[in-house]
């Protein structure tokens, strides 16, 4: 039976990935922090009547949680087929929140947690006959590094930190297949650009103009879950080569931008380890 971990596995695009590996067939961990949304997947999985899911409770905005995790998916299981990336907390946060960790929130759960886990897991997809990353951002969008200031603690703008917490996961995926050696893991940066799920909304807000606009942008541009993971899952047939390819949908991102340069990927892999170190 094949194994997959799908963090942010309980809603949106991830439980859509959840749902479609299910059919499949595999065996399925789902990370989430809620409870209930866990139980849900879980009475959702019995119904279908195929595959196994098994639910994981972690904050991943905590380096702690995303260890506990990979620990837990490697005492269970040997080898891990793919890892899909999409835990996030979309509503901007409205000022600067630190984790108990001292690290800034969106840097923690939207980068620092993608990289932790990849690394920590890489060993288990190396054993795979096809192993996949899937890493759910916002590949194929411009905007600078804030080299001086990472975690934006001086100058904290929310949804300024979710379009650069999506640039930092560009520079880890270059990163990350620079140094994978074995040259067996296929790393797909992948870019939903609206994708119509419970954190979409919260992202516009609760009034106003900026949620009238995103309403109507959602509504005749966006995609529902169903469609997203098909794209996904077409893109992922598509990508015959290992190592990293980027799809803003099904159209491939030219991995030449600025944002792929290999100079700034070493540099946010060292800031990182050293971060964690
Ligand atoms: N939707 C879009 O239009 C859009 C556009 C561009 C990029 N994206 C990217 O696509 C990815 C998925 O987005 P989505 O719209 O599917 O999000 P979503 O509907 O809000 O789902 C987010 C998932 O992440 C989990 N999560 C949130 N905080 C967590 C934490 N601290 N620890 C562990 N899990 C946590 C949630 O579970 P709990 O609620 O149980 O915590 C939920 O399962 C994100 O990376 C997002 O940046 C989305």
């Amino acid at each position: 039976m094949k194994t997959v971990l799908v963090t942010g596995g309980t809603d949106g695009i991830g439980k859509g990935m959840v749902l479609s590996y299910l059919a499949k067939g595999y065996h399925v961990f789902a990370v989430g922090t809620s409870e209930n949304k866990g139980n849900a997947l879980i009475e959702e999985a019995e119904k279908l009547g195929s595959g196994k899911v098994t639910f994981l409770k972690a904050n991943l905005s905590l380096v702690e949680e995303n260890r506990r995790v990979a620990k837990i998916v490697s005492e269970q299981v040997e080898t891990l087929d793919a890892l899909v990336l999409c835990a996030a907390s979309l509503k901007a946060q409205p000022s600067y929140i630190e984790t108990k960790e001292e690290i800034e929130f969106t840097f923690a759960l939207y980068y620092l947690s993608r990289y932790i886990l990849c690394y920590e897991l890489k060993e288990m997809l190396e054993k795979a006959e096809n192993p996949i990353i899937i890493n759910v951002a916002a590949p194929g969008m411009k905007g600078p590094v804030y080299w001086d200031d990472l975690q934006m603690k001086e100058n904290y703008d929310g949804q300024k930190a979710q379009f650069h917490g999506s640039r930092l996961n560009d520079l880890l995926g270059v990163w990350f297949c620079e140094k994978d050696l074995s040259k067996k893991i296929k790393y797909i940066l992948f870019n939903p650009m609206a994708a119509r799920t419970s954190g979409a909304k919260k992202m516009a807000g609760e009034s106003g103009f900026m949620k009238v606009m995103m309403n109507f942008y959602y509504k005749f541009m966006g995609k529902d879950v169903d469609e997203i993971v098909d794209i996904i899952n077409s893109d992922i047939e598509k990508t015959v080569k290992t190592g990293l390819s980027a799809y803003k949908l099904d159209q491939q991102v030219d991995l030449s931008m600025d944002t792929f340069e290999l100079s700034n990927a070493e540099k946010l892999n060292r800031y990182t380890e050293n971060l964690l170190n």
